[in-house]
């Protein structure tokens, strides 16, 4: 059977079977859902240790799911006799304010190598999770060839990625790897991650409870709102891309945080006003906006939603009492 995803446009050949990392996650479980809708005749394996990602986001999904933190997966022995078509690494801490760079570097690089050393057997297209945050502090829009600049251990453990794979690459030209460094995501079965979730989804929810939105002074600091359809179709598409390499997965523009309240405030029919309070946090990205013309030329990446009709899109899910009163 040779099944073709029609994106962009274009028609893409892929996939019996995938494995998906952090499939039990935001952004994992919206492609596995989105693979299996496309696709139901594929087959989709998970791995997940429910660190911070939630089963529910699983609702529907037909596929098997192991429960294992990467590290002890032991895949070479476990998928002995199996091929993936594509495997799309998710997995990862993603609690930016995780400080321990023990675990944080240790478990989202060795989850990687695992992973990375075992499909190198059959040279499985790889697409993997980088970050925006590999970037750091920035005042102008980011482009894949801007050094590195990480903050925090967790946008350190990205890069390690990233430097993973470039080093795979050269031993291994002809292998397809694709990192996706994507920027905010924002979108549906976010909740799970409570004060790692998206600016977006906390400010909806203290806005539809009646409190003012909380956010940084003087809320011009600007960030890349991604709204997660359009990163899904990304992710998918990435595995046809014409060549190997890191690729910005943001919209291409960047909105302010009062940007954002107002769009809540006009999409709610509110007028709340900002409630102002001091970033705590050093490392912060007061300013990210992607470079988005590489995605576009090697996997045909065309952003649908700009952030007021991906925040329309999103309502329209929560409102229909999706995931809109979970932990928070
Ligand atoms: N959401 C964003 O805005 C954003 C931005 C940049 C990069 N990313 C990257 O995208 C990927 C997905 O992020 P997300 O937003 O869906 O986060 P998420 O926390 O919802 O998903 C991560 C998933 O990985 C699982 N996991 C973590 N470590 C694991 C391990 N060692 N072994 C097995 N499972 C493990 C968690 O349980 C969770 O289900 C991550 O790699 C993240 O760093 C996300």
């Amino acid at each position: 059977m040779n099944l073709q995803f029609a994106l962009y446009g274009g028609t893409l050949d892929i996939v019996r079977s995938a494995l998906i990392t952090g499939g039990a996650g935001f952004i994992g479980s919206n492609l596995a859902l989105e693979l299996q809708a496309r696709y139901p005749e594929a087959w989709v394996v998970i791995v997940d240790d429910f660190r911070s990602g939630d089963f529910r986001n699983l609702e529907g999904f037909h596929g098997d799911c192991i429960a294992s933190p990467l590290q002890d997966l032991q895949a070479s022995v476990r998928f002995k006799d199996v091929t993936f078509d594509a495997i799309f690494h998710l997995a990862s801490i993603t609690d930016t304010t995780d400080h321990d760079r023990l675990r944080q570097v240790r478990d989202n690089v060795e989850g990687f190598r695992q992973i990375i050393e075992w499909a190198m057997r059959d040279q499985t297209p790889v697409i993997y999770a980088s970050s925006a945050a590999t970037y750091g502090h920035a005042d102008s829009v980011m482009h894949e060839s801007t050094p590195p600049s990480p903050q925090n251990a967790y946008a350190f453990s990205k890069v390690q990625l990233d430097n993973l794979a470039v080093h795979y690459l050269q031993q291994n030209p002809a292998w397809r790897i694709v990192g996706l460094r994507y920027f905010n995501v924002y979108g549906p079965r976010e909740a799970h991650k409570g004060h790692a979730s998206s600016m977006i989804y906390q400010l909806y929810r203290q806005m539809v409870q009646g409190n003012n939105p909380r956010i940084f002074t003087d809320g011009e600091q600007r960030r890349d709102f991604v709204y997660i359809k359009d990163v899904v179709d990304a992710t998918l598409s990435a595995v046809e891309a014409s060549k190997s390499g890191i690729y910005n997965i943001g919209s291409g523009t960047s909105a302010s945080f009062n940007d954002v309240v107002a769009i809540l405030n006009s999409a709610l029919e509110l007028s709340m006003a900002a409630a102002y309070f001091d970033n705590p946090h050093p490392f912060y990205q007061n300013f990210t906006q992607a470079d988005i013309s590489a995605a576009n030329e090697m996997v045909g990446y065309r952003p649908a939603f700009d952030l007021q009709s991906g925040i329309t899109d999103y309502l329209g899910w929560l409102e229909n009492g999706k995931q809109g009163d979970r932990t928070m």
